[in-house]
Parts: C-alpha cells; sequence; structure tokens
C-alpha cells in the first residue's frame, strides 16, 4: 500500500514536483496526502492543487511561537492522515514535540554534502569557499540545523567560475533524483537506522543509469 506523506515546502516546490512525478510514474509507492506551506505565496501550493493534492497554507506568523505554530501543523498532518513527513525547501526549524509526534519520520533535503555548508547558504557558500565537489543530501531531521542521519547523497563538480546560483542549478538537478529514492527507502521498509548510520536493504531491484557527472551513494534504482 502507498506510504502517505505529508510534503513541507516554503518556496518554489521543485522538490516537490520531483516527488509528484515519481507518484504519478508510479515509481514511488507513496500518496501525498498534504502538501503544507508556510508561505501563503509558496508556489508548491499551486503544484499541488494542480495535481489534486490537498494543499494547506499554515503561516507561521500567525501563530504566538514556534511550538504553537508546530502544533498547527502536527494537526493538520494527522488529519490528512500521514505519518511520514518530507522536508522540501521548508525554512523553518521544527520543535522537539513536533519530530516526537513523526518520530524517526521525517526527512529533509539539504543542497550542500553535509556537514558541510549547513543553512540557508549552502550552494553560495560552497561556491565561495571554493570547493571542486558539492552536492546535496538526504537526512533524517533532529533539532539541530541539517544534522541528523544521512540517508544519501549525491556529489557533483564545482568550478572556479561557479557562483551560488549556477552550482544551486547543478545540485538541484540531483535534489530531483535522491529526494524521490530516499522516501522509496522509506515507503519500502528498507531504512534501518543504527547509530549515525543509515543501512538500505538490498534488494534484486536494478539501479538506474547513473546520473553523467555525478557521483550518487547509495546509488540510484530503476525509475529514480
Ligand atoms: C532546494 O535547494 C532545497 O534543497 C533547499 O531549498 C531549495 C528549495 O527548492 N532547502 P524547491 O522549493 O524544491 O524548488
Amino acid at each position: 500500500m502507498a506510504l502517505p506523506i505529508a510534503v513541507l515546502v516554503s518556496g518554489s516546490g521543485s522538490n516537490l514536483q520531483a516527488l509528484i512525478d515519481r507518484v504519478e510514474s508510479g515509481a514511488l509507492e507513496a500518496r501525498i496526502a498534504l502538501v503544507l506551506s508556510n508561505k501563503p505565496d509558496s508556489y508548491g501550493l499551486k503544484r499541488a492543487r494542480s495535481h489534486g493534492i490537498p494543499a494547506l497554507c499554515i503561516p507561521h506568523t500567525e501563530y504566538a511561537d514556534r511550538l504553537e505554530f508546530d502544533r498547527a501543523m502536527i494537526r493538520a498532518i494527522r488529519e490528512a492522515g500521514a505519518e511520514t513527513v518530507v522536508l522540501a525547501g521548508f525554512m523553518r526549524m521544527l520543535s522537539a514535540e513536533f519530530l516526537k509526534a513523526f518520530a524517526g519520520r521525517v526527512l529533509n533535503i539539504h543542497p550542500a554534502l553535509l556537514p558541510s555548508f549547513p543553512g540557508v547558504r549552502g550552494q553560495r557558500d560552497a561556491a565561495d569557499y571554493g570547493v571542486t565537489l558539492a552536492g546535496c543530501t538526504v537526512h533524517f531531521v533532529d533539532e539541530l540545523m541539517d544534522h541528523g542521519e544521512v540517508v544519501i547523497q549525491a556529489a557533483v563538480p564545482a568550478y572556479p567560475d561557479d557562483d551560488g546560483d549556477s552550482l544551486a542549478e547543478r545540485i538541484l538537478a540531483l535534489e530531483h533524483r535522491i529526494l524521490p529514492q530516499a522516501v522509496q527507502w522509506l515507503a519500502q521498509g528498507r531504512i534501518q537506522v543504527k547509530g549515525r548510520k543509515v543501512h538500505v536493504t538490498p534488494t534484486g531491484i536494478q539501479r538506474a543509469v547513473p546520473p553523467a557527472n555525478a557521483l550518487v551513494n547509495p546509488p540510484l534504482e530503476q525509475g529514480f
């Protein structure tokens, strides 16, 4: 049965679109039960509605504090019937109460090779630092910023003439591959966390053709 998930967005929602596309192609065995944004003008809400997915804005500015805002989100996610939460460009930290409500079932996509360059300017920080490899990470969420256990990472080259924007574009294409793949592993019940290490149970599923000029580990599987 398809795993009911809630996807939280704050912006354009291209990672949400990647999830929608994989659900619609049949590769991702999940059902997007709710898209939630803290920003009324998030294009992610429009994307959801145009695919018939329930979409809700809960503006954080309308709540007295983080806890009240998080409680409103917990209620909405539970009402939608989701127990797994995917942060796809969601720009708010989550409280202990939220993380307890969905313990071990909150994933985030971060546009850098963690633990390097956490925070909201990951791509620009990497470009400014002059790294020659950059990338993205899907990880479980804990109370610290961009810190939980790593599920999958993708590395791409970074060049001396890159700026934050050019690097972000190269990284984003890989975000759209690794996020749906990580959600699929969770949906299949193939993820085990032991300490900081994440184990993905192997199956006979064929590997995808690896993306050109990128290194992804664990490797992407067919459909992703
Ligand atoms: C992505 O780079 C994501 O990793 C970061 O914010 C961006 C959101 O892009 N946290 P989108 O809204 O999915 O298009």
